[in-house]
């Protein structure tokens, strides 16, 4: 190979690393964006794929409403496992009060309690943003 075909292959052969590459990063977004939603995640084990489904949603940003339809409703929509309901002021007051107000079930929803697991799976939530999302569900401030 002569000098001018070494210079021209060293980028082709680049290029062509970049393309696999891309391709990659494509396929994995594909089979990030067909994980299944609502995965159940028990609390102290390690809830495989939320972070990948979390961070479908672009990496911060996101709505209360977002984080509700993405990460909460699957389990407060409908109270399952015994979680209090979007909307049910009532039952979410009554927690509230009994952990010291908005932040103390704050803190239980960023650690988890029983079948609620840490972060209601939104594991890219900041406090800030599950506090959003809990204020929403809640209807309290
Ligand atoms: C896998 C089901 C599930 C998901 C998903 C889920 N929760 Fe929960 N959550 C529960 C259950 C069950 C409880 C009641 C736990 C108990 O007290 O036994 C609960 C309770 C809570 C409480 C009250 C905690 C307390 O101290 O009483 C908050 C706040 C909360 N969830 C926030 C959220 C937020 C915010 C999201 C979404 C980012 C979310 N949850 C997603 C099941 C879930």
């Amino acid at each position: 190979m002569n000098l001018i075909m070494k210079m021209l292959a060293v980028p082709a052969a680049v290029l062509a690393l970049w393309a696999v590459n891309a391709q990659a990063a494509t396929n994995d977004d594909i089979a990030k964006r067909l994980e299944p939603v609502g995965k159940v995640c028990v609390q102290g084990q390690e809830c495989k794929g939320m972070d990948v489904a979390a961070s479908v949603g672009g990496g911060g940003g996101m709505t209360p409403d977002d984080i509700i339809a993405k990460h909460c409703n699957a389990c407060h929509g409908t109270g399952l496992l015994g979680a209090p309901k979007i909307g049910d002021t009532a039952a979410w007051k009554e927690r509230a009060d009994h952990q010291g107000g908005l932040d103390g079930i704050l803190a239980k929803a960023i650690t988890g309690i029983n079948a609620m697991p840490p972060k209601g799976t939104c594991m890219t939530c900041t406090d800030d943003e599950l506090k959003g999302a809990i204020e929403k569900m809640s209807g309290l401030k």
